[in-house]
Parts: C-alpha cells; structure tokens; sequence
C-alpha cells in the first residue's frame, strides 16, 4: 500500500513510519515541523533502511496537499498531524481548534477528490470524558472531553461519522489511544518535548537526566490503591503495530469503528516511578504534591474490541517502556546501555 502519514515525523508516527517501511508499505510524511525535527527523517532511514519521501507544510495547505495526492497514488492515509498540549490548548483554544479540525476537514476534501477512501485517525481516551466508568469500552458516549485538545478530538469523530454515514463506502478508523511511552529500541526515535514536559514519563526521564531536580507526583489521596493516579500506559511501538493491523483492516471494510488501542491494565504512577528506577537501576527524586486540575483518579481500556476485530494485543511489558525510554532520553544505544 502506499500510505500518506500526517505528522509522521512526530513521537507516534514516526514508529508507524518504520513499521509501514519494515513491513513493505510506500510511506509519504507530511509534517510540518511544528513539534518535530528534521532529522527524524534520517533516522527512520538508519532503522529500516528506507527513506520514506517528506513534505515539509501545512497539512490544512489543501494546494501543497492536492499535489502529494497527484504526485503519488496513496491508498490510504494515518492522520496523525495535530497539536496535543492539554494545558496549552485551555490558554489558546482557537489554535487548537484551527489546527487540528483544519487539517482533518483538509485531508477529508483531499482524499475524496483524489477518490482515497481508507482513513486512520489518531483519537485519545480522552473522548470518554470524566463521567465513564473504567475500563472504558468502544460504545460508551463518546461525546464531551475536558479540554479544547479533547474536543478536537471529540469533533473530528464526529465528522468522520457523519462522512461515513453520507459516505458509505469510506472507511473510517477512530483509534483511542490511552497512554504511550516508551521508545525505539534502537535508541534513536522517541518522545522528545519542547520545553518543561507536561507528560510523566518525559517528565521522568528529564529527571533521570539531572535536567529537572525531581518529580512532582500529582496528587496521593486519589481514591485508589496507593493513592496516586492510574492509567493504562502502552509501548509506542505496540501502538504503532496497532496502526498497521487498522489498515489491514480498512483494506477489507467500510464504515466507521471507534476502537481503543490500550493493554487493559491500569498501573499507579507511583508503580510506574518504581518501575522505571528498578529497570534502570536510578533513584528518581520525587515529591507528592497536590492534585492537578483536570486528572482523573483512574482509567484504562477494555481491549476485547482491538484484540477481536484487529488481532492485536500489545506485547511489551512495562519494563520495555521504561528502559526504551529512558534509553532515547541519555540518547545511548542498547550496546552502550545494557549490555
Ligand atoms: P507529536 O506532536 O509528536 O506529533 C504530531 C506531529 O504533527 C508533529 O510532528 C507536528 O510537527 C505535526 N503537526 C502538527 N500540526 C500539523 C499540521 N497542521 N500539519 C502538518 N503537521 C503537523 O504528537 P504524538 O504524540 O506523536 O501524537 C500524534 C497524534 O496522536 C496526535 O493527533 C495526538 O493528538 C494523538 N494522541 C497522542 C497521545 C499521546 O499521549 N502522545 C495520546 C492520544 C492521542
Ligand atoms: C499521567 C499521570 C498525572 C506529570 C494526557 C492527556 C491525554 C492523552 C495522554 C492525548 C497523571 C501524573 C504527570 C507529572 C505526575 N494525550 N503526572 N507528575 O494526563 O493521563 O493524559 O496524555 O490525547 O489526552 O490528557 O497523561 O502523562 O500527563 O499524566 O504525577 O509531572 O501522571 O497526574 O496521573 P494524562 P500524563
């Protein structure tokens, strides 16, 4: 197949990226480098020894857009391209909701002239809201979120449903992620923040690193076994296998399934903090400071719908996600590291 991959060179699609390439798919990035570098090119080159071709712009650039869609005969399309900061999106809404529906509404308009009908498109947990019980399943209400991030997320759904119901013949992939982490093992691709990470295990590894002094937890009188905040965190890299089992499977079909891409166990951040020093053998400075607005005590997926429909499960342990991480983090390889 030959796959358009929107924000492909960012934290999640550039792993889709090396996965697409090992497993034989012509891959084309679109990415505009807001919260990307460069060299992220060359380095899913290094890993599979193929250069997938790169267009730097805009994705809601519908112009630049039409002519990737002439230049190239794409089969189906990863819509990854967004901007996904919680808290900055509550302080600047309107680029939230200009970058992230812009660019799906843009894609959309493409891929129906060009007659491209196979649409994968990066959801998160987040659509089911505060007032879903965990684990949280597929036909829960999916319809309020707690911040304009969310809502983006919650909006482009819903647009992608009502294509669908106009549009019978589309298919339509809605993957709700939970928590990615992790890295490569390689050592050379991973989640790289601008800035003070807002994300935990970014956050960890930049104090592993000596960069940040220590760790606040968020929080220790949540009502769960440790007190602390669970949350279902899953490897990048089994996140990424999972967008290939969705193509895989809107090859074959029509119509729009919501499906969320988890492991169906929640874990403490506490148990994570534990987890990493022990993987990594570290001593992680940390504090238990008060809650933070917006979090929820705990949540994590239902997996049945992945594991029926796309055959897939995630595989890595949490062990994985923790010396993966911390090993993208020191920018090491896994010979310098643990051998
Ligand atoms: P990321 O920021 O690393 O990747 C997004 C990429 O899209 C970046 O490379 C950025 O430069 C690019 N981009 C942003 N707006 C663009 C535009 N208009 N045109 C072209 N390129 C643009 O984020 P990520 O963690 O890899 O997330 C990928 C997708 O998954 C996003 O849609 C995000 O909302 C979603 N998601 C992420 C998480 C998570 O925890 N990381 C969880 C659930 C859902
Ligand atoms: C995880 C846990 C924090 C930082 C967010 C988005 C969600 C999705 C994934 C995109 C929480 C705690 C964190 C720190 C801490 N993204 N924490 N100290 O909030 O579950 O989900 O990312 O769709 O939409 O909301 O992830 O990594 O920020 O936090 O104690 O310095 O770690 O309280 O319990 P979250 P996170």
């Amino acid at each position: 197949m030959t796959v358009l991959v929107t924000g492909g060179a960012g934290y999640i699609g550039s792993h889709t990226v090396v996965e697409l390439l090992n497993a034989g798919h012509e891959t084309i990035i679109v990415d505009d480098l807001s919260n990307a570098k460069l060299d992220v090119i060359d380095r899913i080159e290094t890993i599979t020894g193929k250069r997938p071709a790169f267009y730097q712009f805009d994705a809601a650039d519908k112009e630049r857009l039409r002519d990737v869609f002439a230049n190239h005969k794409i089969d189906a399309a990863i819509h990854f391209a967004a901007f996904k900061a919680v808290g900055e999106s509550v302080r600047k809404p309107l680029q939230y909701y200009r970058n992230n529906i812009d660019s799906a509404l843009t894609l959309l308009e493409v891929m129906e002239e060009f007659g491209c009908k196979k649409l994968v498109f990066s959801s998160s947990a987040t659509v089911y809201g505060p007032n879903n019980p965990h684990p949280y399943k597929e036909e829960m209400p999916a319809i309020q979120s707690s911040s304009p991030y969310g809502w983006t997320k919650v909006m482009i759904e819903r647009i992608l449903t009502d294509y669908v119901t106009a549009h019978p013949d589309f298919c339509a992939i809605l993957l709700r992620y939970f928590n990615p982490i992790g890295a490569h093992e390689s050592g050379l691709l991973g989640d790289d923040p601008n800035g003070i990470p807002n994300n935990l295990m970014p956050y960890i590894c930049r104090v592993a690193a000596g960069q940040l002094e220590k760790l606040t937890i968020f929080g220790g009188d949540y009502p769960t076994p440790d007190g602390t905040c669970q949350r279902d965190y899953l490897h990048v890299v089994d996140l990424a296998v999972g967008h290939l089992k969705a193509l895989e499977y809107a090859e074959n079909h029509n119509g729009v399934e919501a499906i969320n891409l988890g492991t169906g166990n929640g874990i403490s951040v506490l148990e994570l903090v534990t987890a990493f020093e022990k993987a990594n053998n570290i001593k992680l400075p940390y504090v238990i400071g008060p809650r933070r607005d917006g979090d929820l005590p705990a949540f994590w997926a239902d997996a049945e719908k992945a594991r029926n429909l796309l055959g897939w499960e995630a595989s890595h342990s949490v062990k994985d996600m923790c010396r993966s991480s911390w090993l993208f983090a020191k920018g090491g390889t896994p010979e310098s590291s643990f051998s």
